[in-house]
């Protein structure tokens, strides 16, 4: 019997693109990278790195046609042949159309330890709401924002004088060396047939 094939994953992208890096430098074969608006600094990672890119821009999508954007995304996601969706830090919500076409095949990373601070104010609100301890999440992505099961946790103690940016950097290199890992598991239940 031959062995099945490597899991295609694509990265869904909107902005500054870390922890597509950190996918990228543990040697994850991302084979593509999907970006909701043009320009951003995720998309020149990817392109360093040789990795075809799309741009689905939500522009003149969002809000009204969630479902038609998300049905774009899914468009693309087939055309490359893709069995994995990690999203990192891409900022649309999408529809269930997204859910239905992969589903338990879609991944996030959350800067909270989930179920606090669902949403897009996550490190934010763990500082306004004066926690000592947040950290990051990782789950299984459904329509139900920031709901599904997740796969790994780990916390990151709030320091004092912490602003958002100081806080959010120390989670995100958490992120940086869990997501790969996580990436990498849902691989290789994909390989096994077990997902
Ligand atoms: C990460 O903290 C992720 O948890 C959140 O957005 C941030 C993305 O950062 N959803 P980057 O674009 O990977 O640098």
């Amino acid at each position: 019997m031959s062995p099945p094939a490597v899991p295609r994953v694509g990265v869904l992208v909107s902005g500054s693109g870390t922890n597509l890096q950190a996918l990228l430098d543990d040697g994850v074969p991302v084979a593509l990278v999907l970006s909701d608006r043009p320009g951003v600094a995720a998309l020149e990672r990817a392109a360093a790195a040789g990795v075809p890119t799309e741009v689905v821009d939500r522009a003149g999508h969002l809000p009204d046609r969630r479902q038609v954007f998300t049905e774009a995304v899914v468009d693309v996601l087939r055309r490359h042949e893709i069995d994995l969706v990690a999203m990192a830090g891409f900022m649309t919500i999408l529809a269930k159309p997204m859910f239905d076409a992969f589903e338990g095949r879609v991944v996030n990373t959350h800067p909270s330890l989930l179920p606090a601070f669902r949403g897009a104010h996550a490190v934010e609100e763990a500082l306004e709401a004066g926690v000592k301890v947040t950290g990051c999440t990782i789950h299984v992505a459904t329509a139900d924002v920031d709901h599904g099961p997740i796969l790994a946790q780990e916390a990151v103690p709030v320091e004092e004088g912490d602003t958002v940016e100081s806080l959010h950097e120390r989670i995100k290199a958490v992120e940086h060396r869990l997501y790969p890992q996580v990436v990498r598991r849902l691989m290789r239940e994909i390989e096994e047939g077990a997902r």
